[in-house]
């Protein structure tokens, strides 16, 4: 059986067997995934073996950076990224990184939510690995402006310096802005403590701003019960992104793209 798998630690409520798992079924492919637990003082010799025998790898935190290392070739979307979420062994048993979790952001976006991003003005929160994995895929959606806003400025300053080649992108603190923005996406690890990064709500314009927030919860995180307190036309988690990334990494290893729609279904029915 051809093996599959995804690298994290944690990984225990890993989702992506299951939705690799449903994708095989949807599709006739012959494979198995499962979630495995790397050490964290040996994440490259753990891969190596895997790959003995394994065709492919998701990679989740705090791995994505190391796999960006230990990949012989990369796409130019994660040599963007800095990261990789995808190992594929190639026929000379060398190891390609690619990074589909902006293509899945901006699939989750564009297809299942029906947003057109094109000329909008976009505020991105946050300036660590899961912001800057997505940047040139939203930047080649050509928005009108991208601001990065992060709590440490420096850090949204470098991003903003690296992609604007791609773009209108921006950097700022979270208390320099308040004019309305069409689209917030909230990728800060906040959420996983609860918190809320310290923004105006009068980004927000009322039934109009749609905002997202890339984590996902079985609750409505405090990003998205926030955004709905202020009106916010509509508020999207990041369950979507997760089976979007996952279908685009399916892809990439076996050359066929599963239908998303039905695996989000059944996943939010089995989560929910
Ligand atoms: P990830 O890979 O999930 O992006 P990361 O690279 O550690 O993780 O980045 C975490 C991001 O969340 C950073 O932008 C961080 O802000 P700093 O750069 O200032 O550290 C942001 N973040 C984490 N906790 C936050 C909080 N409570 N409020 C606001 N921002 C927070």
């Amino acid at each position: 059986m051809d093996r599959y798998c995804v690298f994290g630690n944690p990984i225990g409520h890993s989702k992506s067997p299951l939705i690799h798992r449903l994708f095989a079924a949807q599709t006739g492919e012959q494979l198995s995934y499962e979630a495995l637990l790397a050490p964290l003082d040996d994440f490259v010799g753990f891969a190596r073996a895997f790959f003995a025998e394994g065709l492919g790898a998701n990679v989740t935190v705090p791995f994505k950076e190391e796999a960006f290392r230990l990949a012989d070739e990369l796409s130019q979307r994660a040599a963007r990224a800095g990261a990789v979420n995808t190992l594929k062994k190639l026929a000379d048993g060398r190891l390609l990184g690619d990074n589909t979790d902006g293509a899945g952001l901006v699939r989750d976006l564009t297809v299942n939510a029906g947003l057109e991003l094109a000329g909008k003005r976009i505020l991105l929160l946050g300036a660590g690995g899961a912001v800057r994995g997505v940047l040139e895929p939203l930047l080649a959606e050509k928005p009108a402006e991208l601001v990065i806003a992060n709590r440490t400025v420096a850090k949204a300053e470098e991003l903003a310096r690296l992609f604007s080649d791609l773009g209108p992108v921006l950097a700022s603190g979270f208390d320099w802005i308040d004019a309305p923005v069409d689209l917030i996406v909230n990728g800060t690890s906040a959420s996983l403590a609860g918190e809320l990064p310290p923004i105006s709500p009068s980004l927000i314009q009322p039934g109009h701003t749609v905002c997202y927030d890339m984590m996902y919860a079985k609750e409505p995180t405090a990003f998205n019960r926030w955004a709905a307190e202020h009106g916010a036309a509509r508020t999207l988690d990041g369950l979507g992104m997760l089976v979007e990334q996952a279908a685009e990494a399916f892809f990439v290893w076996r050359g066929v793209r599963p239908d998303s729609a039905p695996v989000l279904a059944e996943l939010r029915r089995l989560l929910g």
